[in-house]
């Protein structure tokens, strides 16, 4: 005979909450029990599809270290994942709490700084005989075909800000549209052929596939990204030093310290006398590379222009202790 089961007031308690919760849409709690009944146990392997995550790997070579280059990517796409779930719930809500803000931003920066701290994987990790290799085989994708990390940059700051600084004076004076502002973005410039000047296959690949997108993004975040939503709060509350220092870490975080992480292992493996190793997107990588040639600044107006016109260069790490010690 089954056991007999006392009902406490407390699973009594919990029965007639799941009975309303039903109820309100209609449906049995009996039902559900029985649902209950018959249902297995969760498993770690299934809930975080482990074996589908395991076989997201598909080199094109039989080298052993394109399985690292592959690996290390995908851990990034992942951060960068993160890293958009914070920016969509911070513009979702209407007005974000100071509190909110910070919380969000602190979480994002750390997401950043594992990345450049990681970034050691790539750098030191690698044969660079085996990756100039299996880079050959790669040709013409690449990192910077990543989506995630222009979305990112769309949800940190007013689009104006992405454009290329040579004509960034000009479209702040004048407001443009987000397709006038798309055409002269920052990145494009970088993915030019050196020799010639025209469009990479890699730009042009990348255009196809997710122009349209990000347009739409872009229109979409216009009133709600990151700077749009600090104008909403209160003074008080903009002149909030934590919230400052965190605004300002981003900026380094995705604007200089990544970067620089980055370009440092480019030239690892492809700056090489008396010439540099071409890159699989074709670009004039050591041009376009150093963010202090970029110069994609998020926040100008959380810098002086002493900071500004030094952006990437070596002040970065004294404003880096300042913030690590308030
Ligand atoms: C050995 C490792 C790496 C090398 C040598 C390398 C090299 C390069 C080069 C030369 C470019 C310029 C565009 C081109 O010509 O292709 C580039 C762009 C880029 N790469 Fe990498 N990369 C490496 C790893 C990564 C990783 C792990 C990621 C993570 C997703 C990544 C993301 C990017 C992004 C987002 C850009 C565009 C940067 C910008 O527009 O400022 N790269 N990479």
């Amino acid at each position: 005979m089954p056991k007999q089961v006392h009902i406490s007031p407390e699973i009594q308690e919990r029965l007639n909450q799941l009975a309303d919760k039903y109820q309100a849409s209609g449906q049995e709690l009996l039902d559900f029990l029985d649902g209950l009944l018959y249902q297995d146990y969760n498993t770690y392997w299934d809930y975080i599809h482990l074996d589908t995550l395991l076989s997201l790997q598909s080199p094109v070579t039989d080298i052993p270290d394109e399985e690292i280059f592959i690996m290390y990517h995908q851990i990034t796409e992942l951060y960068f994942k993160l890293s958009l779930h914070e920016l969509n719930q911070l513009a979702a809500s209407v007005r974000p709490s100071l509190e909110t803000f910070k919380v969000k931003l602190g979480r994002i920066n750390r997401y950043f700084e594992a990345l450049t701290h990681s970034f050691a994987v790539m750098m030191d990790g690698m044969d660079r005989h085996q990756f100039l290799k299996f880079r050959m085989s790669l040709i013409p994708a690449s990192g910077f075909q990543s989506v995630q990390y222009r979305l990112i940059e769309l949800c940190a700051t007013d689009m104006v800000n992405l454009v290329d600084q040579e004509v960034r004076p000009a479209f702040i004076a004048a407001a443009k549209s987000e397709e006038e502002m798309y055409q002269h973005i920052y990145w494009k410039k970088g993915a030019t052929i050196a020799d010639t000047g025209a469009k990479t296959l890699t730009l042009k690949q990348f255009e196809l596939k997710y122009s349209e997108k990000i347009i739409r993004h872009a229109k979409n975040f216009s009133d709600k990204n990151i700077w749009q939503l600090y104008l909403k709060l209160s003074p008080e509350e903009q002149a909030n030093q934590e919230l400052k220092d965190q605004l300002r870490l981003l900026d380094l975080n995705v604007n200089v310290f990544w970067p620089l992480q980055h370009y440092k292992t480019s030239v690892v493996y492809l700056a090489r006398r008396p010439m540099d190793v071409r890159a699989t997107g074709g670009t004039n990588w050591q041009k376009y590379l150093p963010p202090r040639f970029q110069k994609r600044i998020f926040y100008p107006a959380l810098w002086s222009d002493l900071e500004k016109e030094e952006w990437g260069k070596s002040w970065v790490n004294q404003v880096l202790d300042e913030v690590k010690n308030s």
